[in-house]
């Protein structure tokens, strides 16, 4: 049951909430959902604070299972309020964008924005469950899908050649969002994840190596006051930066 009591608080955005509520089993559609708000720049401890005062309302205790439904905003806002409400509360992920299904919503990071910068506050908080339902990916703006693809091309560089080159031949399908492919790619993507938060689940050494594109990507996120570009878009643009960076660096050693 993976230790999952029989409360269950909803977590959600208006936007997904919308779309997505219709599909959920009438237990869960029953009742009032705690709603933060959607987007990059209300990923902040006033939406941390709006999820404890709305889960006191609700009677929370420590039985009680947050469900987070949404992209990697929600997922990162919602398992830093569940990490540190009561001191922690179960949550189970059920990340719907390609970027929550492949990254965010595995390995337990959990955090939000400061002024200062991304993520500055944070925990560690394994979720009980990450349940991807590709089927959810289908209302996805284009750009949003595109965006989520910088985290998959991360893993085949990163980690696995045989990805890589998977992913070179089969992008057309990829694009298409092909049910087969997409599969596939996830799966893989959440295993490599696993597999390296398994050995390193609080970044002392390898783990580091997810973060890579973000040291750039991060600062223009937050130059750009998370108004310009897509985490994902930041991230892809931060890759190619790193990448040159480091054909400087090697040129330099040679
Ligand atoms: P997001 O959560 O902002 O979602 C993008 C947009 O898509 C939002 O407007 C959202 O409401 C909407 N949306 C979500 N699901 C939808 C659906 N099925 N159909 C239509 N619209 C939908 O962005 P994201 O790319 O999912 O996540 C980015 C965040 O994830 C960043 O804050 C980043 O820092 C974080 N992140 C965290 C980790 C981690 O390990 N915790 C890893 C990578 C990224
Ligand atoms: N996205 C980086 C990590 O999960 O460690």
């Amino acid at each position: 049951d993976h230790g999952i009591r029989s409360r269950v608080v909803v977590c959600s955005n208006p936007l997904v909430w919308r779309l997505l509520a219709p599909r959920l089993p009438p237990a869960l559609r029953a009742g009032d959902p705690i709603l933060l708000p959607d987007g990059e720049r209300f990923k902040g401890l006033p939406a941390v604070s709006r999820a404890y005062d709305a889960l006191v309302r609700a009677g929370a205790d420590r039985g009680t299972t947050i469900l987070a439904i949404g992209g990697g905003v929600l997922g990162d806002t919602a398992g830093f309020a569940a990490a540190t409400f009561l001191r922690g509360l179960p949550i189970v992920h059920v990340p719907t964008t390609l970027l929550a299904q492949v990254d965010s919503s595995v390995g337990g990071k959990v955090g939000v924005n400061l002024k200062a910068g991304k993520n500055l506050v944070g925990a560690f908080h394994q979720p009980r469950l990450v349940l991807c339902d590709l089927d959810t990916l289908r209302t996805l703006p284009v750009r949003e899908y595109r965006a989520g693809l910088a985290e998959v091309m991360k893993y085949g560089i990163i980690y696995d050649a045989a990805l890589f080159a998977e992913l070179e031949r089969d992008l057309p399908k990829l694009l298409r969002r092909d049910p087969v492919v997409l599969a596939r790619v996830v799966a893989r993507c959440c295993e490599i994840k696993a597999d390296v938060v398994a050995h390193d689940e609080t970044e002392s050494g390898l783990r580091a190596i997810l973060n890579f594109g973000h040291t750039i990507g991060h600062a223009l996120e937050a130059i750009s006051r998370y108004g310009k570009y897509l985490h994902g878009e930041a991230i892809s643009i931060g890759q190619v930066a790193a990448a040159e960076v480091g054909i400087v660096v090697d040129k330099d050693i040679a």
